[in-house]
């Protein structure tokens, strides 16, 4: 772990536009490996099986796992951020495949949505292998590969979920061929630029392909206004989250999460 954190110290140093003390709050905001599961409350919206989604590790906001509380000291950091800097579109990113970026993105969506007044729109743009909509068992039969397709307008293609108000998603199903094309082209700008303007309160959640297997998230990350890098403990190479930023550029990155920790628990205080 130690060369994790030096890697993020050293990436805190390098980067500018929030202040140290500031960078260093968002840091290490630990995810539990162990859940006790908890009630939650129904509601009319797209259904979805909380039971089976606890088993995969996503957090109703009502939830007593101590995750939450890992999730909600990301969603405060996150929302003060977003606040002061006027941060609406924020990415997920990570340097390798399976960090925890989705699961990451869709329990800070959730945690977000739980603000009072904080709507939210959770969009699947890891065209390659998307898991937004898997991850949370949508029973859905079409999501953005459509709008990419030009058969389904974007208003037809997001969903509320049960038991969340304020959450709304934007699924990606499919994969989308030539990603990276579809990513960078006119239109896609235009669709984010667009969702970013219908609702300016509302924070956008983008989760992402990782950054160093192909050139996707980082042809997303300069239309975002930030991005949350999620590394893994015991498993990121500090390298690989130097080259990230270094790669990033001028994105803000307004948070780290450390996922798989093992000490989440002391950390969750
Ligand atoms: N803190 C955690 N504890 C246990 N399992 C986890 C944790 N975080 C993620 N996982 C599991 O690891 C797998 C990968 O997680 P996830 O899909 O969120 O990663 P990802 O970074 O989005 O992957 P990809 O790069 O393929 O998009 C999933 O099965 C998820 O349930
Ligand atoms: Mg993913």
């Amino acid at each position: 772990m130690e060369r994790i954190r030096q890697a993020l110290e050293l990436a805190r140093r390098q980067r500018n536009g929030f202040s140290e003390s500031d960078q260093a709050a968002a840091e290490r905001v630990a995810v539990r490996r162990e859940f006790t599961p908890a009630p939650m409350d129904p509601t009319s919206r797209v259904p979805v099986d909380w039971e089976e989604l606890r088993e995969r590790r996503i957090v109703p906001w009502n939830d007593t796992r101590s995750a939450v509380h890992a999730y909600r000291m990301l969603r405060t950091q996150v929302l003060q951020r977003a606040r002061a800097h006027s941060l609406s579109t924020l990415g997920v990113i990570s340097a390798a495949r399976g960090e925890g970026k989705t699961l990451t993105a869709i329990n800070l969506a959730l945690s977000l949505a739980a603000e009072p007044n904080q709507a939210v729109l959770l969009i699947d743009l890891d065209l390659r292998r998307p898991s937004v909509s898997r991850t949370l068992g949508l029973p859905l039969d079409r999501g953005l590969e459509a709008w990419f397709a030009g058969t389904a307008r974007i208003e037809e293609l997001w969903r509320g979920i049960e038991g969340v108000d304020r959450l709304f998603v934007l699924p990606t199903l499919t994969p989308v061929p030539q990603s990276s094309e579809a990513l960078a082209q006119q239109a896609t700008r235009r669709m984010l630029a667009d969702l970013k303007e219908r609702d300016p309160g509302r924070l956008l959640i983008v989760d992402l392909p990782p950054a160093l297997l192909c050139d996707d998230a980082l042809t997303v990350a300069p239309q975002l206004d930030a991005v949350v890098l999620v590394v893994t403990e015991g498993r990121t190479r500090r390298e690989d989250v130097s080259r990230v930023l270094e790669l990033l550029g001028n994105t803000r990155v307004i948070g780290t999460v450390l996922n798989r920790s093992s000490e989440s628990e002391r950390r969750a205080y």
